[in-house]
């Protein structure tokens, strides 16, 4: 059977491919494109004349596994179905998709493979963000609760303190009740940052960029040689309504986590996009502001990852893993989120802006 065969079996199913949610591809013997339904020119962000006739490893480069998949289908004839598999798109982006990778007969013969893939990451995106914020929340409320306990007893025990100083004589005596009263107050600080900030969001109209450009100020003040920092911005967001020094704050302890992950070398990019019709913790935004950082580090330990966002919670001996707990509470104050995605190689902190709610 020829290509055209291929052809004339698409004909009759044409519209029933064209009308479904999944994407649907069609490949013929060569693994070039023959056909892409309208999801799957969605998927890809391409319209369909330009993709038809691209070979596999171009449509989805990069992805031994799924295109020696295609081979074995054709080779076997058995379709085979994958969950939850990270696959690359043309274009490098990435997406998490359940996919069936099915022969094409023609008769007896195989003439082609059809894949039929469901974005995923949309539901798995919107668990994980679910769970992020109830985190979040828990945390708060049990940092409260814990820093009532500290504070109070702890502002008795400094005004003793300076009770006790003004009546001892001796210079050295006067020096232990100094350290008494430092180390309160050092505690206090303590408690104060793992609270984050309580003052409200000070709104201005801000160029995300020019706080971007302002975080890359700040960490070159330590120049480290062999990270090489780089920026890929989209000039097309708005101006966004923020307080300048919190949004700064929360992408500063991000960038530098990442640099110290790298611990010396590799690469930090800092990305911006524009994201419509999306969901924050059940409130649909019509546009976000989409900033990412990006690292080629070694990645978060995995025993970490779903609990990074805790305060307390860090990978190093001498961490106070309050870093991401404060970030993630400055972004929820202004209606937004953390995520994060890592795997060895290639870790991704997003944060997402809504645009229009503080407009
Ligand atoms: N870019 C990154 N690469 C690898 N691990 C990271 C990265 N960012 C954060 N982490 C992990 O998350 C932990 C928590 O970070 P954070 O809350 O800032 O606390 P701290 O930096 O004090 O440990 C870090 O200790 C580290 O193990
Ligand atoms: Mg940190």
């Amino acid at each position: 059977m020829t290509e055209r065969a291929l052809q004339t079996n698409l004909v009759d199913t044409r519209p029933i491919l064209d009308g479904l949610v999944t994407s649907v591809f069609m490949f013929d013997r060569e693994l070039h494109l023959i056909y892409l339904n309208p999801a799957g020119e969605m998927l890809l962000e391409h319209g369909v004349s330009n993709l038809l006739g691209l070979p596999a490893e171009d449509v989805f480069p990069g992805d031994d596994d799924f295109l020696g998949a295609m081979g074995t289908v054709m080779s076997s004839m058995h379709t085979q179905t994958e969950r939850e598999k990270n696959l690359s798109l043309l274009g490098r982006r990435e997406i998490t998709a359940d996919y069936a990778i099915s022969p094409c007969m023609a008769g007896v013969d195989v003439n082609g493979v059809l894949v039929e893939l469901a974005q995923v990451d949309r539901q798995l995106r919107i668990t994980r963000e679910r769970r992020l914020l109830s985190q979040q929340v828990t945390a708060r409320r049990l940092l409260r609760g814990l820093a009532h306990e500290i504070k109070n007893p702890l502002s008795g025990l400094r005004g003793a303190a300076q009770l006790l100083e003004r009546e001892l004589d001796s210079e050295d005596l006067r020096e232990y009740t100094r350290i008494i009263i430092s180390e309160a107050d050092r505690l206090r600080a303590l408690v104060d940052r793992m609270l984050g900030p309580n003052s409200r969001p000070r709104l201005t109209l801000v160029n995300v960029h020019e706080i971007l450009d302002r975080v890359c100020q700040l960490v070159l003040i330590e120049p480290s040689a062999g990270v090489a920092l780089s920026k890929d911005y989209d000039p097309s967001i708005p101006e966004l309504r923020l307080d300048r020094d919190m949004i700064i704050q929360a992408v500063l302890n991000i960038v530098q986590n990442a640099l110290h992950a790298l611990e010396g070398h590799g690469e930090i990019q800092l990305r911006t996009r524009i994201a419509r019709n999306y969901n924050i913790g059940g409130v649909r935004h019509r546009l976000i502001a989409v900033i990412e950082v990006h690292d080629n580090g070694p990645g978060v330990p995995e025993n970490l990852l779903d609990r990074i966002f805790y305060p307390m919670v860090s990978g190093h001996a001498d961490g106070t893993g309050l870093g991401l707990a404060i970030s993630q509470s400055l972004v929820t104050q202004h209606g937004g989120l953390i995520e994060c995605q890592s795997r060895p190689g290639h870790t991704i902190f997003t944060l997402l802006l809504p645009v229009e709610a503080n407009a």
